[in-house]
């Protein structure tokens, strides 16, 4: 092989790992975040066993019906809310639960920054996954 050739293989090499590595480097750094930021959730809620604690289990909440984990007892707001959960409309409930679901049971402040929250359902939504 030309040295020329062998400079540009070398040269693509380091050009894909070195854009490779910060995407993973993120990805890690998004994960570890959204671990810390879904802690206080898990005291109320299982995200993996249909169990209920306070709130009711997220067990493949994403896709799910609103108000649907057997046997709990849903307030009538989050009922009325209808529909299926999306990461988006978790996104959106967990940064402000009381303006998403105005008098809703689940006593969380909320992020009120959607980037946290945005991070913390996606993380939820991997760690809940059927
Ligand atoms: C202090 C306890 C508490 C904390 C902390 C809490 N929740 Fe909840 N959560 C509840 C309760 C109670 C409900 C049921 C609300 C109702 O019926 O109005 C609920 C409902 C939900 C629902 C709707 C479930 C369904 O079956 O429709 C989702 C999604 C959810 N919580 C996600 C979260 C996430 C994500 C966090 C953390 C960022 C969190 N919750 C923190 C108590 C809590």
């Amino acid at each position: 092989m030309k040295p020329g050739v062998l400079f540009l293989i070398s040269a693509l090499c380091i050009g894909v790992t070195g854009q490779m590595a910060p995407a993973f480097a993120e990805d890690r750094d998004a994960r570890r975040e959204g671990r810390a930021l879904t802690k206080p959730c898990k005291a109320c809620h299982d995200l993996r066993r249909k169990k209920r604690k306070f709130g009711p289990h997220l067990v493949g909440i994403v896709g799910r019906p609103v108000a649907s984990a057997d046997r709990y007892k849903y307030s009538e707001p989050l009922k009325a809310l209808g529909g299926v959960w999306t990461e988006e409309r978790i996104a959106t409930f967990i940064n402000d639960p009381k303006a998403y679901a105005p008098g809703t049971n689940m006593k969380f402040k909320g992020f009120n920054d959607m980037t946290k929250a945005h991070l913390a359902a996606a993380y939820l939504a991997r760690k809940s996954a059927r």
